[in-house]
């Protein structure tokens, strides 16, 4: 079992480069499946979730090339739409694109259901919703298969019941090659609906109005090759800033858009830290002591779920009392236990945390339950006085590249290590 070790306390100096957005590369991988040509993705991160899509789109039968590690060529010519299944599908939520890609290529799909973090209830009825809209006859089969069945997709109106990342990315993705206009009516906004929209349209699709709530498809017939680079992770540039404000330190986070961290940026500020915006960086110093802050998590542009962990992490120790609100997801908060192992005061009533800031966290054994509270627990090993051992670490691996190498080029005392595993021992919670 590999695992984590950090002897905290040391303030992150130096800087950092932030890699292509995990949510947005999976959307444009299953997009490749829209047309027929190779198409040639650039800032692909190297991280789990994308080798294992890539390893469903070459069993599915895409001709898949590493061109290098951060680029890759996808060509589907030559693919088949048979049932991907549960093996296949379980490892990460983003899975469930493949269906919206291949009723939007073929007008039928089977994928068994998707996996993903373990955070609350994530009913995918909206999803659901709109392919019916299209004119998919849905069917739920033995081993969690969903099917869409359509002999000609239309184009259609459709109200979403709030504003869903995946639904929004799935009606696009089914929508595109559809006859007809297709109008996404409470569509979500975030970066990555965006650089799918701009990457669909690179193929030659018509869509207009990504990153409002009203998007609007005019189907075309084709779509053809085309060369993109995805957008720069927004959550990963999240979390190393806040690793900087929350270990004191000095970094600049290089290759972001500022655009895309105005929430984040605004927080971090708010408790304490101080942020300078360049064209593609950011640079953050931040006092000793932060201050606490209140943290409402809602959808886009508003402040983002994905960053409640690492948040969370950095608020044990500011000043005074903290309240973070998760509007997002029923089961976000399970971290906390952990981090109470650590010393921090932390009560948790529902999707309310209310943080009573400490002088400081102390070292423990803790462990990951999904990949963003994988990241808060990096963040407080490197707050906290002592060594901080981190299991269940493949979680990381899903979203972040190299952490481990990122962090120990800014200074951080941080190793990953394989420890065989001894029975009866390990933090089962
Ligand atoms: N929802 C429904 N019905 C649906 C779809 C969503 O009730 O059909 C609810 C969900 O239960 C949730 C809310 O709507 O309460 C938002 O869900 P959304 O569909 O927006 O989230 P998602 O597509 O499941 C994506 C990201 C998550 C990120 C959320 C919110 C991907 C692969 N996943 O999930 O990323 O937290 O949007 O921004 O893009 C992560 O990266 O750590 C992560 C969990």
């Amino acid at each position: 079992m590999e695992k984590i070790f950090i002897n905290g306390g040391r303030p992150l100096q130096g800087e950092v480069s932030i890699d292509g957005a995990k949510n947005a590369v999976l959307a444009l991988l299953a997009a490749a499946i829209l047309c027929r040509d190779t198409v040639r993705l650039d800032n692909i991160p190297n991280i789990s979730d994308v080798s294992i899509m890539l390893h469903i789109l070459d069993e599915l039968g895409a001709d898949v090339k590493r061109i290098n590690k951060n680029c890759v060529e996808i060509n589907t010519r030559h693919f088949h739409s048979g049932v991907v299944p549960h093996d296949l599908t379980k490892h990460f939520r983003a899975s469930y694109y493949l269906l919206g890609a291949l009723f939007g290529r073929f007008g039928h799909a089977r994928v068994a259901m998707p996996g993903g973090c373990d955070l609350g209830l994530r009913p995918i009825d909206q999803h659901i919703r709109g392919f019916e809209a299209l004119g998919a006859k849905v069917g739920f089969e033995e081993n969690a298969v969903i099917s869409l069945q359509s002999d000609q997709p239309m184009g259609s109106a459709i109200y979403l019941d709030m504003p869903s990342v995946g639904a929004t990315i799935n009606i696009m993705l089914a929508a595109v090659r559809a006859m007809g206009n297709t109008i996404i009516e409470g569509a979500a906004k975030e970066p990555h609906v965006v650089d799918l929209a701009n990457f669909l349209n690179s193929m030659g699709a018509d869509v207009r109005g990504a990153g409002t709530d009203n998007i609007k498809i005019r189907g075309v017939k084709e779509l053809h090759g085309c060369e993109y680079a995805c957008i720069p992770d927004q959550i990963e540039a999240g979390t190393y800033m806040v690793a900087a404000a929350a270990s004191g330190g000095d970094v600049l986070v290089r290759g972001v858009i500022p655009k895309h961290m105005e929430t984040i940026t605004a927080k971090l500020v708010e408790c304490g830290a101080r942020i300078i915006e360049y064209d593609e960086a950011l640079h953050v110093t931040a006092p000793a002591g932060l201050r606490a802050c209140k943290i409402k998590t809602s959808y886009h542009p508003a402040f983002p779920t994905d960053m409640q962990s690492q948040f969370g992490a950095m608020l044990t120790t500011a000043n005074g009392i903290s309240i973070i609100n998760e509007g997002i997801f029923d089961n976000r908060f399970r971290y906390m236990d952990q981090l109470i192992r650590m010393g921090a005061n932390v009560k948790v009533d529902g999707k309310v945390a209310v943080i009573e800031g400490v002088k400081a966290l102390r070292g423990a054994q803790v462990k990951c339950y999904d990949l963003r509270a994988g990241a808060a627990m990096v963040i407080a090993g490197l707050m906290a006085h002592g060594q901080t051992e981190i299991e269940d670490i493949e979680f990381i691996d899903r979203g972040y590249v190299d952490m481990v190498g990122k962090l120990r080029a800014m200074g951080a005392e941080i190793s990953r290590r394989d420890i065989p595993e001894q029975h009866g021992l390990r933090n089962a919670g």
